[in-house]
């Protein structure tokens, strides 16, 4: 049967609206409890909605009993300090799963070479019903980071860059394309990242915010995506010679990005 999936995500996967313009109380991602959890670089997450409601980050697959990431539980306590957050990740009217602020220290194109990794999203997800995607939206003006997107993770001839000034509203296929941020900065990074089952009312807020498959990418300097691609290299050939000295399988998918 196959899964229900946006035909706006099909070329690129991915799709980037209109920037988000409305003032915003940066007190809703500062006040919020936030975890540590590490994932593609130095990160914690504040659960606006979690598999149970509680304030963890956990793949909903690994609760019991396990499931997809669909139907998260709104976490009251969180709720109640980022309502805004909340009122864009339902925006959509698509079921939401996971709902969270991510924070990221600041890192290189190089560490963002080595973080890029696929999500898992679908997991568990019934064939038949719709398959979930991220939207990201940037909460701090990052003007000098940017999101990186590869159809393969060592193949940099197909890479987007996509800018994350404050605003900036982007959905991801995260279970298609590699990818990970690299954030220019002195000051964390903050995000929030939505899972969202597509279908009509995605497609619907897709296209109210005119969403486009493809944007300039973000110029960065030869050298600097000649060295990061190096540097890849000799990451992912140190890292596999440590697995394969321990006798096990190099891991290379992550739960989050
Ligand atoms: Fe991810």
């Amino acid at each position: 049967m196959g899964y229900i999936k946006s035909a706006a995500l099909e070329e690129t996967g991915y799709v980037v609206l209109d920037r988000y313009n409305k003032p915003i109380d940066p007190k809703e991602w500062h006040d919020i409890e936030y975890v540590d959890w590490k994932s593609s670089g130095e990160t914690r997450f504040a659960p606006l909605a979690s598999a149970k409601g509680e304030i963890e980050v956990n793949g909903f697959w690994n609760h019991k009993p396990p499931r997809t990431d669909k139907d998260g539980v709104w976490i009251p306590s969180q709720v109640e300090k980022a309502p805004t957050l909340v009122e864009r990740a339902l925006e959509p009217g698509a079921n939401v799963g996971r709902c969270r602020v991510i924070e990221l220290m600041p890192n290189t194109y190089a560490d963002t070479l080595y973080n890029l990794h696929q999500d898992d999203n679908n997991r568990l997800n019934p064939d038949g019903t719709g398959w979930v995607v991220r939207g990201f939206f940037n909460l701090s003006d990052d003007k000098d980071s940017y999101f990186v997107l590869r159809e393969n993770r060592t193949d940099p001839s197909v890479e987007y860059r996509i800018a994350l000034p404050a605003g900036a509203q982007v959905i991801v296929d995260t279970q298609r394309l590699w990818h990970a941020v690299t954030h220019n900065g002195t000051e964390p990074r903050y995000c929030l990242i939505t899972s969202w089952e597509s279908g009509p009312e995605l497609d619907a807020y897709i296209e109210k915010y005119n969403g486009v498959s493809r944007v300039p990418n973000v110029e960065v300097p030869q050298e600097v995506l000649d060295a990061g691609q190096a540097e890849q290299a000799r990451r992912i050939a140190a890292r596999a010679a440590y697995y394969a000295a321990k006798g096990q399988a190099e891991k290379t998918a992550m739960s989050e990005a």
